[in-house]
């Protein structure tokens, strides 16, 4: 019998695991009981929390300016291309269970963490079918090279929830929809039609995820009595190194609740 299991100790486990088959398992076993009510919150141990997610021997991680670069019209490229996707999927797989292990400290109400979870369920199954998709064309995750930026890039706001909120889904999932409908063309301009049916699902999640984030930050600046756009841009310039570049998906940024006033204003004073 598992000693303890609940929605912080399963969480934590989750970005522990090594084994990429066993750890997405893990997230989609835990986000079934969750939803179905058979696991709480639990006790929330600040000394469990992980340090770093497990990973497997491979890939190799580098640091991002010694990628190698890729050339989408090359085979070669196009399959480096796919299993960056993975490896950025795996990347929300970790830190969006590391998400809901730290929320689990708060008070934070039931549908924040039924929506994060749905948002964990739904990155283990981004991965799965991407490596599936690696798998069809005779590869695996671990093949090429990946980078160790995102993990790094977000450990500074590991005890501010309010800043991963920012970084997380309304800078770099918001980036995902910026550039996802482009490369959805591209791919299937290329003819790899089972590649882009992937991405449409990846989109149309994420623009889900986007909208989780914008309704969870606006809630905690309106319980912090803060302004959302003016915080999110304090953030924003404090914690995250990369630049805001247009192009801007507005419209589906905006559905999904993060209007051009919150990065508009920001966009061209970073970097
Ligand atoms: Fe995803
Ligand atoms: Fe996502």
């Amino acid at each position: 019998m598992r000693q303890s299991y609940d929605l912080f100790s399963g969480a934590v486990a989750i970005v522990k695991e090594p084994d990429l088959a066993k750890k997405t398992e893990l997230a989609l076993n835990l986000s079934h009981d969750w939803f179905h009510r058979k696991v709480a919150k639990g006790r929330y141990d600040e000394e469990a929390l992980p340090q770093n997610p497990g990973r497997p021997e491979k890939p190799a991680l580098l640091p991002p300016g010694k990628m190698p670069k890729r050339n989408l019209n090359s085979e070669k490229g196009r399959r480096a291309h796919i299993h960056a996707l993975a490896h950025i999927e795996l990347g929300a797989v970790d830190l969006t269970w590391d998400l809901i292990a730290r929320s689990c400290g708060t008070n934070l109400p039931r549908t924040y963490f039924d929506n994060w979870v749905q948002v964990g369920m739904e990155e283990a199954k981004h991965f799965r079918l991407l490596d599936q998709r690696l798998k069809d064309l005779s590869l695996q995750y671990g093949d090429f090279p990946a980078h160790d930026g995102l993990w790094q890039s977000c450990a500074e706001t590991a005890h501010d929830l309010l800043a991963r909120l920012a970084i997380i889904p309304l800078v770099l999932e918001a980036r995902g929809l910026d550039i996802t409908p482009p490369m959805i063309d591209k791919t299937k301009a290329l003819e790899d039609f089972a590649t882009a049916k992937i991405l449409e699902t990846i989109y149309n999640d994420e623009k889900r995820h986007v909208a989780f984030g914008a309704k969870w930050f606006r809630y905690m600046c309106d319980c912090e009595g803060k302004r959302p756009a003016e915080t999110f841009q304090q953030l924003v310039r404090k914690h995250f190194r990369g630049t805001l570049k247009p192009p801007f998906n507005d419209k589906a940024r905006s559905a999904a609740g993060l209007t051009p006033q919150f990065y508009k204003p920001i966009a061209s004073i970073i970097g």
